[in-house]
């Protein structure tokens, strides 16, 4: 306003203090931006550092057991190798324990939408009512395993069955000249385990062993067993299934 009236020159002091509020304005937003951009950077090294020593944390935690339990060198080799290819490729992100601290709902349908899907075009659980689905999204757990690594081995018998989320699984027998027969492979969207995670005490006659990175959600009866009792019809229809497998074989 005081430079409108003080000076003669009346159409250029408008326009310099325009180019004054506009130049100001640019810095104002450039040290904004240079601001957030820092915080960013801060933000992001801080929860690299503080998912590295949570990380560190737990494998510590992990090695005083395995030390304690005394656990040969060999399975402390293997542990180890398979720790530092978890961290070459989440970066300490694991999907399991982020979700564990969720608020119920939420965890809920994350685990629905994320897992659910497994569930709903299984052989073994369509056509199950919609919310025993949902209730049994969240007995899910998300494992990871390299090439090489095996899911489970001949005549394990875990109660569990293994939807295939990502890569490939070989399904093999080892014959006891070690020499081995690999029968078929196993992509994504495909599952085993049905009659032993059906039953108590069904060994697996084959062994599972990851060709590539593999993500497995597994399902362990132990877990979920309970809900059939909420769920008749869905109980009904899945044992009818496990039963027609049965005959099959
Ligand atoms: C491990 O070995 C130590 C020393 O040989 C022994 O005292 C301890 O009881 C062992 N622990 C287990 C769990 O076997
Ligand atoms: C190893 O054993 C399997 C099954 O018993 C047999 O088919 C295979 O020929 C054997 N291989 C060698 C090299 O002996």
């Amino acid at each position: 306003m005081n430079v409108l009236t003080t000076t003669g020159t009346g159409d250029i002091v408008p326009s310099t203090q325009q180019e004054l509020i506009y130049i100001t304005f640019i810095m104002f937003v450039t040290k904004f931006f240079i601001a957030m951009f820092i915080g960013d950077v801060t933000s992001v090294l801080n929860s690299y550092t503080s998912s590295l020593v949570n990380y560190e944390y737990g494998i510590a935690e992990l090695r005083d057991y395995l030390h304690n339990e005394n656990v040969s060198d060999h399975q402390m080799e293997k542990m180890w190798h398979y720790v530092r290819q978890l961290w070459t490729r989440n970066r300490g992100k694991q999907i399991p324990r982020l979700v564990i601290r969720l608020p119920y709902v939420m965890r809920y349908d994350l685990m629905n939408e994320v897992y659910g899907q497994h569930l709903r075009h299984s052989y073994i659980f369509s056509g199950t009512e919609e919310a025993f689905i949902r209730q049994l999204s969240l007995e899910l757990k998300h494992v990871i395993f390299f090439p090489g690594n095996y899911i489970v081995q001949h005549g394990d018998s875990d109660q569990s069955m293994y939807f295939i989320h990502r890569g490939e699984v070989d399904i093999l027998t080892v014959h006891p000249n070690l020499t081995e027969t690999v029968h078929d492979v196993l992509h994504a969207g495909e599952m085993f385990g049905i009659a032993q995670g059906l039953f108590h005490g069904v060994p697996h006659h084959f062994s599972f062993r990851a060709k590539t990175t593999v993500d497995i959600i597994t399902l362990q009866l132990n877990k979920w067993q309970d809900l059939l009792k909420f769920f008749p019809a869905s109980k009904h229809l899945i044992y009818s299934k496990a039963e027609l497998v049965y005959m099959k074989h």
